[in-house]
């Protein structure tokens, strides 16, 4: 008899919203799986388990036992309107899959879908399809080296060119997106992808230092006057005369389009100590000679952005320095920042994101992106400028930044420590769901926030264009014999 109790699949609900359950274990249940639940009092719902655990009865056979969320009413095998209500005993059972696939139609109502992968292992599984609209709140991808995040970023990206008119600015440290243009395999191209693609990506520009980039260069005078001075390290208690000394002199040129070098001409044609002393620091520092600045008459990024752009990536993976990389990632935020009254929604993708606003900054120029990152992270919806953060080391990231982020993109991770922070970070995203992340393989992940209508275990699907990046060759490891 107490076999037979222990054994069988049973749930209850005190408040319509939650629920309990006992199963056999022979049943499969899993965290994450959507169950249908048929109540002794007439009513059906569709559930989804969140908690599960095993348990020994003492019997032989171990059961299973847990909670879960009800997430609608079930008709007539249809979902409806209504809230459930309590129950006291109900019969459990893996819910169909064309009941979850309503679910989620039902829980998109005529938003954009972008469909970036499929659900689950099932043989004929369903297609995993984000909220177009969530990303209208900052998004962190995750996931530990080699996880794919940035093939998944790259799938999220292409679906957003295809379906939305969101704008995106790309910074590209390792030269991975520089091909988001170009599809991988037009002649294959079904349903009219490949002009779809093409009218999509029209508007895409790449700058950068390789043939046939855009060149990727900035004018120091258009900097903000305290980002000028932080790249010239310049204090303004600590170097009260030479930062005095330096504001007099950008405020008797009169524009904005000086270079660092006009300001050491200016400096040492002055007599005081504290010009000589600036004249001395821009020699010192190194920073007159960088790449990145444009030179008299040449013409910056700013004026080459063509006037009705939608997507821009700047491949900092070509120029020659991680401190030009850093210092161009840093004025590029600051430049969106300071355009923020434009109120044009902008997505603002940083890959790497630890590199461009690290909780410990290393240098001036972390400092200074992580300074406008953190305004953009607490008020930069209000404007329309929304983040999309991808990092292997969430703890790196600036506290306040990562506190900011509502959707969470998590790919594989092995860090127990890391997930446990990214369970507490992410406290609306079920922690049963978030230590999965241990388990997943190559392109396996899970979504969750206003981004996914409930959060989704997801495969990512293919990608249309090409991956840019160079991938180390592995023929090294390669058999010798034979
Ligand atoms: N869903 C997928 N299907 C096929 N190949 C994939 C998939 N996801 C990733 N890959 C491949 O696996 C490799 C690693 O993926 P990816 O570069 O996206 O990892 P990553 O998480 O960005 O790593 P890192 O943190 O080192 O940048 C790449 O060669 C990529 O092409
Ligand atoms: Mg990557």
């Amino acid at each position: 008899m107490t076999a037979i109790m222990t054994t069988m699949t049973t749930a209850y609900s005190i408040d319509g919203r939650t629920f309990r359950f006992t199963a056999d274990v022979a049943t499969g249940l899993t965290s994450g799986a959507y169950i249908r639940v048929d109540a002794d009092n007439g009513m059906s719902c569709l559930g989804r388990i969140i908690e599960i655990e095993a348990s020994d009865t003492g019997t032989g056979r171990p059961v299973i036992t847990g909670s879960g969320v009800i997430r609608a009413r079930v008709e007539d095998g249809d979902i409806v309107a209504g809230a459930p209500t309590a129950f006291g005993a109900a019969r459990i059972s893996i819910a169909d899959p064309g009941l979850v696939a309503a679910h989620f139609r039902t829980a998109r109502r005529d938003k954009a879908g972008l469909e970036i992968g499929t659900l689950g292992d099932a043989a004929d599984p369903l297609p995993a399809t984000l909220l177009a609209s969530g990303f209208g709140r900052h998004t962190l991808v995750c996931g530990q080296s080699g996880s794919g995040k940035t093939y998944t970023l790259g799938v999220m990206l292409e679906r957003l060119l295809l379906n939305t008119d969101l704008r995106m600015i790309v910074l590209d440290p390792n030269s991975d997106y520089i091909r988001l243009a170009e599809l991988r395999d037009p002649d294959a191209a079904q349903g009219g992808l490949a002009d779809r693609y093409a009218a999509a990506t029209r508007r895409l520009s790449v700058f950068g230092n390789r043939p046939g980039q855009i060149p990727l260069r900035s004018r120091f005078g258009r900097l903000p006057l305290t980002k000028q001075a932080l790249v010239l390290n310049l204090d303004p208690i600590r170097d009260a005369r030479e930062y005095n000394a330096f504001r007099r002199i950008v405020r008797d040129i009169g524009s904005t389009e000086y270079t660092l070098t006009d300001v050491r001409h200016r400096a040492s044609a002055l007599h005081d100590d504290a010009s000589r002393d600036l004249a001395m620091r821009i020699e010192n520092l190194d920073v007159e000679e960088l790449g990145i600045w444009a030179q008299a008459g040449e013409p910056t990024l700013l004026d080459l952005v063509p006037q009705d752009w939608r997507a821009l990536v700047f491949d900092l993976g070509s120029l020659p320095s991680s401190g030009e990389a850093s210092l161009l990632a840093a004025s590029l935020v600051s430049q969106l920042w300071k355009q923020r009254q434009d109120r044009i929604p902008t997505l603002l993708v940083i890959d790497e994101a630890h590199n461009v606003c690290p909780q410990i900054p290393l240098d001036r120029f972390q400092e200074m992106a992580s300074a406008d990152l953190t305004a953009i992270a607490g008020e930069g919806r209000k404007f329309g400028i929304y983040l999309l953060l991808v990092t292997q080391r969430p703890q790196k990231l600036q506290v306040n930044v990562l506190s900011q982020c509502e959707n969470l993109v998590l790919m594989r991770m092995n860090s127990a420590e890391d997930i446990e922070h990214l369970a507490a970070s992410f406290s609306h995203v079920p922690a049963s769901l978030v230590r999965q992340a241990a388990g997943f393989g190559l392109g396996q992940g899970l979504v969750g926030g206003p981004v996914a209508p409930d959060p989704l275990l997801f495969r990512t699907g293919t990608r249309h264009s090409v991956e840019g990046g160079s991938d180390i060759p592995s023929t090294w490891a390669g058999s010798r014999t034979g």
